[in-house]
């Protein structure tokens, strides 16, 4: 029998590393451009499954639809599962699978690249020799050599990024409720929460958005850390409390802001809004600084993490209808 998919929010290229993929397996994907939402859940009646990524809607409202139109598998294909009401989910015996590796790399990469940037204003650089302007006023970066960098959670993406930044010869704190003993033989250093804002130069968020982790970055927080700090988020937006950032950038505390995430993303990121007006007057205000660089949520977005996301995402379908899912990669309430 063929498993038929439902993939929400699909993007040209969600089809063109999906497509062929599954040709061969006993599954069709209808790919769909638009969000799964309480509304769009209603139309699931001919699909045994969904596919959604990290914006869609998997609310308990989605996850009633879904359950009266007889999907029994929400199919994520990202890592974070924070826009899921696993509860929910369990409780109508929906299936919530996940991909939770898919090249920590790609991210760890992509949060190097934001601290390059704007350390070293390439993207002004850019601009002003694409004008002929060959000037280096207001263009001089620091030496990321001997500086401190500061890791929050140091799971995957962490870890990858630490590896980078030690490569650079930064001195690396690291923070983490469940340290991770093996990690620890490289020449980092766990320290207290606190300790690691006070004394980094840069710090870099990688942890799950739980409710222990929203807002993890507020105008306490901020108040502890060096003036003129560096602030990297590639993990979720409301790890940080955007108001208090705001006001950090305002008073010169925060130095260089990069953002992979946004709070408010969902109603902005993954879609062309170049022709209307951005109704986000934090986000606009956000974009004003000049030491500020956002990005829309594309630290997971090389080929190599789109394939790997792929082919987990199809093994996890294909489990998961047979009974047999990889207990790793399913999302249980515990877990949350
Ligand atoms: P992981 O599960 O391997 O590691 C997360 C680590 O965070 C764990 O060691 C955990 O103990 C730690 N942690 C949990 N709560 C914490 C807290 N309150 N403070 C400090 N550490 C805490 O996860 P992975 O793969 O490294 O991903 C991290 C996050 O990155 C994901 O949860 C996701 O939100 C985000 N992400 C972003 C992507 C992007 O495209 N920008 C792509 C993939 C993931």
């Amino acid at each position: 029998m063929t498993l038929r998919v439902g993939l929400f929010s699909s993007k040209p290229y969600d089809e063109n590393v999906f497509r062929p993929l599954a040709d061969g397996e006993k599954v069709t994907f209808d790919f769909l451009n638009m969000p799964l939402t309480p509304d769009t859940a209603l139309l699931c009646e001919k699909y045994d499954a969904v596919c959604v990524f990290v914006n869609d809607e998997v609310s308990s409202a989605t996850l009633s639809a879904l359950a009266a139109s007889g999907v029994r598998h929400v199919a994520l294909r990202c890592a974070g599962f924070n826009n899921v009401d696993i509860n929910e989910a369990h409780r109508l015996g929906i299936a919530i699978s996940r991909v939770p590796a898919y090249g920590p790399e790609a991210v760890a990469e992509h949060a190097i690249a934001l601290m390059l940037t704007l350390n070293r204003k390439t993207h002004k650089a850019y601009n002003r020799v694409k004008e002929g302007n060959f000037e280096l006023n207001g263009l001089m970066g620091f030496t990321m050599h001997q500086k401190t960098a500061g890791i929050i959670g140091t799971g995957r993406i962490g870890q990858a990024t630490a590896k980078i930044l030690l490569g650079f010869g930064c001195e690396i704190l690291c923070y983490d409720p469940q340290p991770d003993s093996e990690f620890a033989k490289l020449p980092v250093a766990y320290v207290g929460f606190d300790e690691l804002l006070k004394r980094s130069d840069i710090i870099s968020l990688h942890c799950p958005l739980t409710p222990q982790s929203h807002h993890l970055i507020d105008a306490a927080a901020l108040s502890k850390m060096r003036d003129n700090v560096m602030l990297i988020n590639t993990s979720r937006g409301a790890m940080v409390d955007t108001q208090a950032v705001l006001q950090g950038l305002k008073s010169g505390k925060i130095g260089y802001l990069g953002l992979d995430v946004y709070e408010m993303e969902s109603e902005l990121f993954f879609q062309d809004h170049s022709e209307q007006l951005i109704d986000d007057e934090v986000f606009e205000r956000l974009s004003t600084f000049h030491n500020v660089i956002i990005t829309g949520h594309q630290g997971f977005f090389t080929r190599e993490a789109m394939t790997q996301i792929a082919t987990t995402t199809l093994g996890n379908l294909v489990a998961v209808a047979a009974g047999q899912a990889e207990p790793a990669n399913l999302v249980l309430p515990e877990e949350n």
